[in-house]
């Protein structure tokens, strides 16, 4: 099979970026796969325009009617971006019934429509994949899915709605909760009406598809503890902060009992207050964390954008990539270490430098360090001069701007060469 036929249903936020990267990464994918992904038919109230503006070509069939395209189009895989509970749930019905492969990011179709959904997927035979549901970009699914197959998950502690965890981290900066979501609305990643996330709702099914991936089972949407952040003010994060030394999140948690095959679970999304020091703390604006805490690994964090076109159709791509591998038998191409790799110089490695110089206390000497950076066309951030303890050395302190390892080493060595400077000295890398 060298060509892999894909549909799309939903050409919104999501599903627009989802077919630019499928066209724009064609090649890529199509090596890495063995097989060409090819879209042959697309699905959207708007299709005709949108087809235009993505500016695909006539072979792409377009649909009015998502439904219509699920029973009639020749595709292998199909993706559904729609949105929403019933259209999806009878257009996964529909192509998981015909055998075909089903890619969805719909976290409210799994968590309301998961027996029917996966009952079709067993009766088709056909594969189902949903990264993109949960966690946006960040590739936790397949993790708990795969990875942690010879582990024993006990619980997961996560924060996975951006829009909950930009309101109170933004407002521990002093921003008002209807700038914070305003600017998350600016930004992509809260929705128009943000009362689902905000009620706890968002984040609750997530945490039902996530339940019924560790333990195979449905926790029912409605059948556990769901709080949502609308009575947290700004005085409880100051006060959780200043008097307590911690952060309000929006934390859903998970934790697991009972027997394989008889498992137990007890569910909740509340806000919570979790120490400073503490990894889900350190979660602010837009970003997205889940906790893993297993029997062999111990704790594990996942981190990352949890939604936004972007991350939310590179899951998509991801699932579509592995889907169209398990239709073509499982197998990669043998392609691996088949290649040289070429090595990048690390000379054109660029980042911000630390450079602790021990100088001795001579007049001109910091003139001509900063004369040799200079030469080298590194220049200066900051630079810092202690007071001289004991002997004649003076520690002296510099932050560059960003600049080519190069150029750096370039002055670097010949700072070293000044008859001022001792030996000793410190040179670090800064990260961004
Ligand atoms: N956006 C994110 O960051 C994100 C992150 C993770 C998961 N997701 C999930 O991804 C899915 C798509 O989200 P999105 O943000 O891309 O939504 P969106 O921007 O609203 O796009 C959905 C598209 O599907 C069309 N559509 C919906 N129902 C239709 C129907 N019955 N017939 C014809 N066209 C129909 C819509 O047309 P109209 O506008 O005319 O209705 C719209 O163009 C959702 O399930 C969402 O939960 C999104």
């Amino acid at each position: 099979m060298n060509a892999l036929n894909v549909a799309v249903a939903g050409l919104g936020t999501v599903g627009r970026e989802t077919v630019r990267l499928l066209r724009a990464r064609r090649a890529e994918l199509k090596e890495r796969l063995g097989a060409e992904l090819r879209l042959v038919a697309v699905a959207d109230r708007a299709a005709a325009r949108e087809a235009r503006a993505l500016g695909l070509p006539a072979s792409v069939v377009r649909y009015g009617d998502p439904l219509e395209m699920a029973r009639r189009a020749e595709a292998d895989l199909f993706v559904e971006l729609l949105g929403g509970l019933e259209t999806p749930k009878r257009f996964a019905t529909t192509v998981l019934g015909r055998g075909k492969a089903l890619v969805t990011a719909n976290k409210r179709l799994l968590a309301h429509a998961w027996p029917d959904v996966a009952g079709a997927a067993r009766a088709g035979g056909a594969r189902l994949a949903f990264e993109g549901s949960v966690a946006g970009g960040i590739p936790v699914l397949r993790a708990l899915e795969l990875s942690f197959s010879g582990d024993r998950v006990l619980g997961l502690d996560g924060i996975r709605n951006g829009t909950t965890t930009s309101l109170l981290s933004r407002g521990e900066e002093g921003a008002s909760p209807a700038d914070a979501l305003a600017e998350a609305q600016a930004l992509g990643f809260a929705e128009k009406d943000p009362s689902m996330d905000l009620s706890g709702q968002d984040a609750a099914q997530k945490l039902t598809v996530l339940a019924g991936l560790v333990t195979g089972g449905w926790l029912k949407p409605g059948s556990f503890p769901v709080a949502g952040i609308e009575p947290v003010t700004a005085r409880d994060l100051s006060f959780a902060r200043e008097r307590l030394g911690m952060a309000a999140r929006l934390v859903a948690s998970l934790r697991f009992s009972g027997k394989p095959g008889a498992p137990a679970v007890s569910a909740s999304v509340a806000p919570t207050l979790v120490p400073l020091g503490h990894p889900l703390a350190a979660v602010r604006r837009q970003y997205n964390a889940l906790l893993v805490h297993t029997a062999s690994a111990g704790d594990l964090m996942f981190y990352g954008r949890g939604a936004g076109a972007g991350p939310t159709a590179s899951a998509v791509l991801a699932d579509v990539f592995v889907l169209a591998r398990d239709i073509r038998g499982g197998l990669p191409p043998a392609q691996s270490a088949s290649r040289r790799l070429d090595l990048a110089s690390p000379d054109h490695a660029v980042s911000p430098f630390y450079l602790r110089l021990e100088v001795l206390d001579r007049p001109g000497a910091l003139a001509r360090i900063a004369d040799a950076l200079a030469d080298a066309g590194v220049s200066i951030a900051a630079i810092h001069q202690d007071k001289a303890v004991g002997g004649r050395s003076v520690p002296v302190m510099i932050v560059t701007h960003a600049t080519p390892r190069g150029r750096f080493e370039r002055a670097r060595k010949r700072i070293m060469s000044l008859a001022a400077v001792k030996p000793s000295h410190c040179a670090m890398r800064m990260m961004a």
